[in-house]
C-alpha cells in the first residue's frame, strides 16, 4: 500500500444552473492557485458535458476521467495532463452514459480524488442537482456555488443546496429506525418547511441524531461566488442569498467573491480566444488571485471538524464518514 500523504484541500465548484461560469472559474482558480506555487489537480467531473480541457487550452487530451472510471487505468494520476508546471488536469468525458455513476464507482472516485498527490484539488462538478453532483460537492472541503445575476441562477443554486442538505439529512440514517424517523420528518415537508423545522421534529424523537446532522450542516462549508456581474447592485442582490440559506437550510454560506463580466473571460471562437484571464494586471486575473488567497487562508482543521494536530496537518478521513457509510449502504443495496 502507498504511504499515507496529506489529504489535499478539495475545492468543488457547482451552481445548479448551466452557463453561470463554473468551468471558467474552475480553470482560472486552478491556474491562480498554481501560480502561488501549490501543486494543483483540476478535475473535470462534468461527466457527459466536459469542456474544462478546452478552457485550459488542452484540445485533445490523451486520457480522460472515463479511463479511470472504466478501470482502464489503476490510478487517477494516470489520466492527468500537465497544463502548467504546477497544474495538472484530469480531463472530463462526454462518453454517453458516463454521467450516471453508481455508488461503488462514486466512492472509488471520491477516494481517488482525496488521495491525489497534490496540495489542492479543484473539481468542476457541472450543472444540475444529480446525486453525482451533490456527492462530489458534499465531499469537498470548499463548496463554491457560482451565482450569476439572473433569478433562475438563484433558484437553481438554492435547489442545489437544498438537495445537498436533504442528502446530508438522509445519509445520517445508520439503521432502519433512523431511516424511518428521517423519512417521516422529511415526508411531512410542505412548501414552507425549513431545515430548522425538520430538526425540530426530529430532536424530541432522537436528540443524538438531530445534533449529529446539525454538526455536519454547521461545517458544510458553502461559499457563494458571484460571476458575470456588470454592476455593483448585482453583487448586493446576490449577497441576500446568505441570510436566506442560513435561515432555511441552516448552512453558513458567505459571499466570498464577485467576478465581473469581462472580455478576457468571454470565450469566443471567432476571436480564437479562450476563457482564461492571462494578463497579470487584468481585473479578472486579480479577482481569481484574491479568491485563491481567501480559500488557501481557510484553516482545514476547522472545516473538517478534526484536530489535525502538529505534524499531521491536512490529514483527515479521506471522504467524510457520513458519505462513505451512505454510499457503502447504497452499494450493498444495489442502488
Ligand atoms: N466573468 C465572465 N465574463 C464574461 N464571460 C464569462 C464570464 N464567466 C463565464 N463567461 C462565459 O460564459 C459562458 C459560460 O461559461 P462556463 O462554460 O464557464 O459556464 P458553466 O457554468 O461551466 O456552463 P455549463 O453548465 O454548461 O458547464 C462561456 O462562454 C464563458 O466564456
Ligand atoms: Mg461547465
Amino acid at each position: 500500500m502507498r504511504s499515507r500523504r496529506n489529504t489535499p484541500r478539495i475545492i468543488a465548484i457547482g451552481g445548479g444552473k448551466g452557463g453561470v461560469g463554473k468551468t471558467t472559474i474552475a480553470a482560472n482558480l486552478a491556474l491562480a492557485i498554481g501560480r502561488t506555487g501549490y501543486r494543483v489537480c483540476v478535475v473535470d467531473a462534468d461527466l457527459g458535458a466536459a469542456n474544462l480541457h478546452t478552457a485550459l487550452g488542452v484540445l485533445h487530451p490523451q486520457r480522460c476521467l472515463a479511463d479511470y472510471i472504466d478501470h482502464q487505468t489503476e490510478a487517477l494520476e494516470d489520466v492527468m495532463t500537465q497544463v502548467t508546471p504546477t497544474v495538472q488536469l484530469a480531463a472530463g468525458t462526454s462518453r454517453p452514459g458516463s454521467a450516471n455513476l453508481g455508488a461503488t464507482e462514486k466512492l472509488r472516485l471520491l477516494r481517488a480524488i482525496a488521495n491525489l498527490d497534490a496540495e489542492v484539488v479543484v473539481i468542476d462538478v457541472g450543472a444540475g442537482t444529480s446525486y453525482t453532483v451533490v456527492d462530489l460537492l458534499a465531499a469537498a472541503d470548499h463548496k463554491l456555488i457560482v451565482l450569476s445575476p439572473q433569478l433562475t441562477s438563484l433558484h437553481n443554486a438554492y435547489a442545489l443546496l437544498k438537495a445537498c442538505v436533504h442528502r446530508v439529512v438522509r445519509k445520517h440514517a445508520t439503521d432502519e429506525m433512523h431511516r424511518d424517523l428521517i423519512d417521516s420528518a422529511l415526508g411531512q415537508e410542505t412548501k414552507a418547511r425549513t431545515i430548522p423545522q425538520l430538526l425540530g421534529t426530529l430532536r424530541p424523537l432522537d436528540e443524538a441524531l438531530a445534533s449529529s446532522i446539525e454538526g455536519t450542516l454547521k461545517r458544510f462549508g458553502v461559499s457563494l461566488v458571484g460571476n458575470q456581474l456588470s454592476a455593483a447592485a448585482e453583487g448586493e442582490a446576490l449577497r441576500k442569498m446568505t441570510p436566506l440559506i442560513r435561515d432555511k437550510l441552516m448552512l453558513n454560506a458567505p459571499f466570498i467573491a464577485g467576478i465581473k463580466r469581462s472580455q478576457s473571460l468571454a470565450g469566443s471562437l471567432s476571436a480564437g480566444v479562450g476563457t482564461i484571464a492571462s494578463r497579470p494586471n487584468d481585473e479578472a486575473h486579480l479577482a481569481f488571485r484574491q479568491l485563491a488567497d481567501v480559500l488557501l487562508a481557510t484553516d482545514l482543521s476547522v472545516i473538517r471538524g478534526v484536530d489535525l494536530g502538529e505534524g499531521v496537518r491536512g490529514r483527515a478521513p479521506t471522504v467524510p464518514l457520513w458519505i462513505q457509510r451512505g454510499l457503502e449502504a447504497d452499494a450493498a443495496a444495489g442502488r
